[in-house]
């Protein structure tokens, strides 16, 4: 196997980053192919917490190449606090980070229009991480993006910065009734500041990543958010504003489709969900509370509690079906060793008749009635278990059950943050 991917198939946060510091083992490259630091993704080594929001989780292995794809929006000042992390941790950097100069930037009134745009909404709030994202997709799409390759040359990028602050303090004055400015020479020298240290990075990854795998190298791609939450394939518009599935890794890269091989995705053993937007299985009561506090449900980016409901199998069916996943990571599993009865959500109601298809709009999303089956717990211990034959007989059949519905392998079980706190099952490469 060549090159593989790995993504989110519920709302983000199902365990990515602690898959693809595992699967990076045997990979040459770790690809980030959309998003940007919205994402946080754990990896817990030896006990100690990395959050990593714009690298891949590949960085904490010495010698692994990380490449940050066109697809990303970026915050560079961001981007060199991770990197100095990186360094200050006493791991190499040297010919191992590659960002794309097709990469579009995330400047100062990216963020101050995401808030801007979020205290308009109200009630309504997608409840964004505030980073600048939606506004800097954009630009993008809007043709007025500002990207890497362009701090390249001084007089370019004066002028977009210009004519860019000049239309966002007009928006934000007009349509959002704040009166700001940005200072063109302070937001033009910072950036050149940070971007002097970052160029070192920049390369042309579209090139890279095509010889890599033409010469045989292992590519993994790391997905931030979630199928969920992708722009087109999500609970729109309660999403994030790139095609954070599957769909997204071409795109996001310039790697064609017919180049990725095999796509396996994550779940959690059940769901959470983080911001505003329908989630059918969300429990707002004591077990939902329980949830959280085992699950430590907490957003790695803002900090937010997370809103937490039982595994919703007819979402992850709609998942299933756009990535074509190869496989279903399960993750947290050990989250629910607590618990006597374990509820999942095979079908949905809607104005009391069952439904057979993942409704497209919020609106019908929010009014659908979750369809359980209940299966029994096996209240006891999973996290040093270390073989599937070993699990109690009550979690392997929630397990077998989940692969029943599906029709999907699980391949990789994990019962704990750590590394070793994982059950592998079948190879992934
Ligand atoms: P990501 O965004 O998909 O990478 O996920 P996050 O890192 O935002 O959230 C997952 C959280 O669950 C992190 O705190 C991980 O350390 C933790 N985690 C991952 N796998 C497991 C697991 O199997 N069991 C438990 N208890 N925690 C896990
Ligand atoms: P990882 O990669 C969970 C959610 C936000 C909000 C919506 C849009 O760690 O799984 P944005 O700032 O992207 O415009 O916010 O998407 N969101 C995430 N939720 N995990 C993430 O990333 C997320 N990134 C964005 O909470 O509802
Ligand atoms: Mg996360």
């Amino acid at each position: 196997m060549s090159t593989i991917a790995i993504v989110g198939t519920q709302w983000g946060d199902e365990g990515k980053g602690k898959i693809v510091d595992i699967l990076s083992e045997k990979a040459d490259y770790i690809v980030r192919f959309q998003g940007g630091n919205n994402a946080g993704h754990t990896v817990v080594i030896d006990g100690t917490k990395y959050i990593l929001h714009l690298l891949p989780s590949g960085i904490l292995h010495d010698e692994k190449k990380c490449v940050l794809g066109n697809g990303m929006v970026i915050d560079l000042e961001g981007l060199l606090n991770e990197i100095e992390f990186i360094k200050k941790i006493g791991m190499s950097i040297e010919g191992r980070i590659f960002v794309s100069e097709r990469a579009h930037l995330i400047l100062p009134y990216h963020k101050e229009l995401d808030a801007a745009s979020e205290k308009l909404k109200g009630n309504g709030s997608i409840g964004t991480t505030l980073k600048g994202i939606g506004p800097a997709y954009r630009d993008k799409a809007g043709r007025i993006g500002i990207r890497i390759a362009d701090l390249r040359d001084e007089e370019t990028f004066k002028e977009k910065l210009k004519w860019n602050i000049r239309e966002k303090e007009l928006i934000l004055k007009h349509v959002y009734n704040y009166d700001m400015s940005f200072d063109f020479d302070e937001v033009y020298s910072h950036t050149m500041r940070v971007y002097e240290k970052i160029s070192p990075f920049v390369a042309d990854t579209v090139s890279l990543l095509n010889q890599a795998i033409d010469t045989g190298k292992k590519v993994l791609f790391e997905g931030a958010q979630a199928t969920l939450l992708d722009i087109d394939v999500g609970t729109y518009p309660y999403v994030t504003s790139s095609n954070s599935s599957a769909l997204g890794i071409t795109t996001g890269t310039g790697i064609s489709p017919k180049k990725i091989e095999k796509i396996y995705g994550i779940a959690k053993a059940y769901t959470t969900r983080v911001g505003g937007g329908p989630f059918p299985t969300e429990l707002k009561d004591n077990v939902g509370e329980l949830l959280r506090a085992r699950g430590h449900e907490y957003g790695s980016t803002t900090g937010r509690p997370r809103r937490c409901g039982w595994l919703d199998l007819f979402a992850l069916k709609f998942s299933k079906m756009v990535n074509d996943l190869d496989g279903l990571i399960i993750t947290k599993l050990d989250v629910l060793d607590a618990f006597d009865e374990i509820k999942v959500c095979v079908g949905y109601e809607l104005n009391g008749e069952i439904i057979d298809y993942f409704p497209s709009t919020a609106k019908e999303l929010s009014e659908v009635k979750p369809v359980y089956e209940t299966l029994p717990g096996w209240k006891s211990k999973t996290t040093h278990i270390k073989r599937f034959e070993d699990l109690p007989k009550e979690t392997q059949n929630f397990l077998k059950f989940i692969e029943d519905y599906l029709e999907v392998e699980i391949p990789v079980v994990s019962t704990g943050p750590q590394r070793d706190e994982t059950i592998p099952r079948h190879e992934i490469w």
